[in-house]
């Protein structure tokens, strides 16, 4: 038997891509891969890419770029671009960087086993269709190793949204959900593997509506299903769009005992100017309104949130509108970003705002962010969590995990294991984590 060929796989961008990137890993597996950590020895590297912001966007280039002199050494080295800037740039890509065997979208990748045979053969290979098959299910035939104890499953995919400064609907389609039973099938495949926690995933994941065994299903109804898979010890689902946030999954939040006190719910902007010109289709007060009605089903939910600031025409109140949302809520943890103009989205078209004075307000935001974020985390100190372990720590005898509320916590003369589940009493809150003690 000839030895196993390697592939390096880099990931960018979301969790979508995370997942999408194991599949990949899988589905060369069946063609005699083996992964490797490192791109000297691959005999084929794929980069999984995120188009998001330019930024994202052009490292893709300069990584690409890097590969050169490996190329040069090994010409039989393959080199594919998979992910949102393989579906927004396609053939572009080959055309500014030659040395680019394979082009591959988030809808193609289960054909990546003939895509692979033929770069094998010198051709380059292109595919960036969105094809009728159903790829999850072309890619069921799936490896038993055993695995780490947190998974993501991807449960929906696309968006139809169209919020003016996204490329999503266009890198990843339109929103389609997969149907239930498969989705089931692949928790129990999960679990069976080690896995105690999964993170449903979806552009817009709230608006879940995959076919069940009595019509369509909401995202409640299936965690409801998942609720119920022995072994199975916590369900997480990201990213919940504020207009999908139906009343049975806030239901949930307070009567379902798996699901983890925790809901990221972007909100983007506080002003309804910009709100209406980013077509969000929510207003700040709407927003608000809910967030009350999640915590008065779960008072001790832990929000996170995204933002962008300097959006077209956003004006110094605007912003201010944005900072006053941002005390109502009090965030437990949030992302933030400079609107970055994306070429064939309708708010490239507007007047855009001082780069400088995006950046100021882009440092105030994110002062404020950070000083709650803090303050929740602090305010964890005296209480009582349950944490996943997820791995050793630094030193003996320490382990790491993730409590209910998904801080990171660190636990001294720790005689649990990995995948375990133990309640723990918080001690002290740190820079980026929480440490604590096992309750007997
Ligand atoms: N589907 C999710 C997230 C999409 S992308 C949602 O609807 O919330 C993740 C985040 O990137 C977005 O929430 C937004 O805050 C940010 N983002 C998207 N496009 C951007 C752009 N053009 N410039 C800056 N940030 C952007
Ligand atoms: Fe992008 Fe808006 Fe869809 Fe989220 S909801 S993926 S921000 S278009
Ligand atoms: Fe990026 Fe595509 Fe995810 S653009 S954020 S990798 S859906």
């Amino acid at each position: 038997m000839s030895a196993p060929k390697k592939l390096f796989i880099k990931t960018y961008g979301c969790q979508m891509n995370v997942y999408d990137s194991e599949r990949m890993a899988e589905a060369l597996g069946g063609e005699g891969y083996v992964e490797t950590k490192s791109p000297d020895d691959a005999d084929m590297i794929l980069l999984n890419t995120c188009h998001i912001r330019e930024k994202a966007a052009e490292k893709v280039y300069s990584e690409l770029g890097r590969f050169k002199g490996l190329k040069a050494e090994k010409p039989d080295l393959k080199i594919g671009v998979a992910g949102c800037v393989a579906q927004a740039e396609g053939q572009e890509i080959m055309r500014r960087q030659p040395l680019v065997d394979l082009v591959v979208g988030p809808q193609s990748y289960h054909r990546l086993p003939e895509m692979e045979a033929k770069a094998r053969e010198g051709e380059k290979v292109l595919d960036t269709d969105f094809p009728e098959e159903d790829k999850f299910e072309k890619l069921k035939n799936r490896p038993k190793a055993k695995r780490g104890p947190t998974a993501f499953l991807t449960v929906q995919e696309g968006c139809d949204k169209f919020c003016a400064f996204c490329v999503v609907p266009y890198t990843r389609g339109a929103e389609v959900s997969r149907p239930a039973d498969r989705i089931l099938r692949e928790a129990q495949d999960l679990v069976e593997r080690g896995v105690r926690e999964i993170t449903l995933l979806g552009q817009n994941v709230n608006a879940y509506h995959g076919a069940g065994p009595n019509g369509d299903m909401t995202l409640a109804q299936l965690i409801w299903e998942l609720d119920k898979v022995d072994g199975l010890e916590r369900i997480r689902f990201t990213t919940s769009h504020p207009n999908d946030m139906q009343d049975d999954l806030i239901e949930a939040h307070g009567t379902c005992a798996k699901l983890m006190p925790y809901l990221h719910l972007p909100v983007q902007a506080g002003s309804d100017k910009i709100l209406k010109r980013m077509n969000r289709a929510h207003t700040a007060e709407s927003y608000l309104r809910l967030i009350e009605r999640i915590r008065a089903a779960r008072p001790d939910i832990l929000i996170s949130g995204d933002f962008i600031v300097g959006f077209p025409e956003e004006t110094e109140a605007d912003f201010q509108a944005t900072l006053d949302l941002v005390e109502e809520v009090k965030y437990g943890t949030a992302y933030s970003f400079k609107y970055s103009t994306r070429p064939g989205t309708p708010a490239a078209e507007r007047p855009q705002v001082d780069p400088a004075e995006a950046d100021d307000r882009l440092q105030r935001l994110q002062a404020l962010l950070t000083k709650q974020q803090r303050e929740v985390q602090d305010s964890m100190v005296g209480r009582d969590v349950t944490v996943l372990f997820e791995k050793a720590g630094r030193f003996p005898g320490q382990m790491v995990g993730k409590s209910d509320y998904l801080h990171a916590v660190h636990v001294a003369d720790c005689d649990r294991a990995i995948g375990d589940l133990a309640r723990v009493r918080i001690l002290s809150s740190g820079a980026n984590s929480l440490a604590g003690a096992l309750i007997d």
